[in-house]
C-alpha cells in the first residue's frame, strides 16, 4: 500500500491543510525537569518532530526547554516541529480557556502552538471551551484545534454549534480498545483520530498473540502495535523517557503488517480501558 507512511517525519494532512506527523512522543508522566527535557531531546535527535503535552502533565516548561535545546543542537527551526498541548478540565469555559492557552504558551516559551485540544468533554462546558479554541485559532496563535476523549455523541453535539470542525480527536486506542465506530465516524467527518496509550501503558507488551506476530516480523510488540495504528490511519504518540525505547518506538517504517495480522490484532478488542471512561468518570 503506497499511501502508508514510510518514514518518521511523514505527515498526515489535517482538515485545514496543516501537516501533522504520524508519530510523536507522548510525555504524560514524564517528570518536569531533566527527565522530560532529556526525553524531548532524545526524541528530536532520533527524528521525532511531534511532542504531545498538556497543562495537566505539569511538564510544559521542561518540554519547552527540551525543544529549545534540541532546535539548537539539531539545526532545526521551530516550524520543523509540531507541538500539542491541551486545556485541563478545571480550566474549561470561555475566559478560563483563553487564559489557560496563554499560560501554556508562556510555560512552553513558544509564540504559537501547532495543536491545542479540549482534554476531556466536560459536560456543560465543552462548547464554551470550543468557542475559545476557535478564537485563538482565528487569531493565528494555534495552527489547528481539536478535541480529546470525545465519543460520537459528544462530537455530534459539538458539531451542531461549532464553526470549525475539530481537526483531531485524541482518544484511548490500543488492541484492547479498537474504537471501530468512532474511527469510522471521525473518518467520515474529516477528523483525524489520534491514539493515546497506544501501548496500553505498557500492559499489552507481554500478550502472547502480539508476541507471535512480532516474532514473525523480527520486531517488538511495541513496534507491531504502533505499526497497526499507522496502517489503520491513526496518528500515534507512544510515551517513553528512555532513549533506547524512544528509538525503538519510531523504528516502525520498514515493515508492513499483513491484512491477516491486522485482523488478528483487531480481534483482541475487549472494549477495555486503562484510563477514564469519558461517559462515566472524567478526571477532575
Ligand atoms: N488525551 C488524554 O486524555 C491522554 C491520556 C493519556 C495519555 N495521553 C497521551 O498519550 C501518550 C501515550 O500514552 P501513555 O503514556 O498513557 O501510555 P503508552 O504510550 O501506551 O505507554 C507508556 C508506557 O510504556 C512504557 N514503554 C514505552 N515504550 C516501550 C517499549 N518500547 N518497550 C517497553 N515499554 C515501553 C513506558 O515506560 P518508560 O517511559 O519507562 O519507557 C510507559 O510506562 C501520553 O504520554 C500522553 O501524551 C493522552
Amino acid at each position: 500500500m503506497s499511501t502508508l507512511p514510510n518514514h518518521l517525519q511523514e505527515t498526515v494532512t489535517l482538515n485545514n491543510e496543516v501537516h501533522m506527523p504520524w508519530l510523536g512522543l507522548g510525555v504524560y508522566l514524564a517528570k518536569e525537569g531533566d527527565e522530560v527535557v532529556q526525553a524531548v531531546k532524545a526524541a528530536i535527535r532520533a527524528g521525532y518532530r511531534s511532542i504531545d503535552t498538556a497543562s495537566a502533565y505539569r511538564n510544559e516548561e521542561g518540554v519547552g526547554q527540551g525543544v529549545r535545546e534540541a532546535l539548537k543542537e539539531n539545526g532545526l527551526r521551530r516550524e520543523d516541529l509540531f507541538i500539542t498541548s491541551k486545556v485541563w478540565n478545571s480550566d474549561q469555559g470561555y475566559e478560563t480557556t483563553l487564559k489557560s492557552f496563554d499560560d501554556s504558551l508562556k510555560r512552553l516559551g513558544l509564540d504559537y502552538l501547532d495543536l491545542f485540544l479540549v482534554h476531556w468533554p466536560v459536560k456543560g462546558k465543552y462548547k464554551d471551551t470550543w468557542r475559545a479554541l476557535e478564537k485563538v485559532y482565528a487569531e493565528g496563535k494555534v495552527r489547528a484545534i481539536g478535541v480529546s476523549n470525545f465519543q460520537i455523541h459528544h462530537l455530534e453535539d459539538l458539531l451542531s454549534e461549532a464553526k470549525i470542525v475539530p481537526a483531531v480527536n485524541q482518544v484511548e486506542f490500543h488492541p484492547y480498545l479498537t474504537q471501530k465506530d468512532l474511527l469510522r465516524y471521525c473518518l467520515e467527518k474529516g477528523i483525524q483520530l489520534e491514539a493515546w496509550s497506544p501501548l496500553g501503558q505498557g500492559n499489552l507488551l507481554e500478550h502472547e498473540i502480539l508476541q507471535g506476530i512480532a516474532a514473525k516480523y523480527g520486531k517488538t510488540v511495541a513496534q507491531v502495535i504502533l505499526r497497526w495504528d499507522l496502517q489503520l490511519g491513526v496518528v500515534t504518540i507512544p510515551k517513553s523517557v528512555r532513549e533506547a525505547r524512544i528509538i525503538e518506538n519510531a523504528d516502525v517504517f520498514d515493515f508492513e503488517l499483513s491484512a491477516e495480522d491486522i485482523q488478528a490484532i483487531d480481534e483482541l478488542n475487549r472494549n477495555q480501558r486503562f484510563g477514564s471512561d469519558p461517559d462515566k468518570n472524567i478526571p477532575k
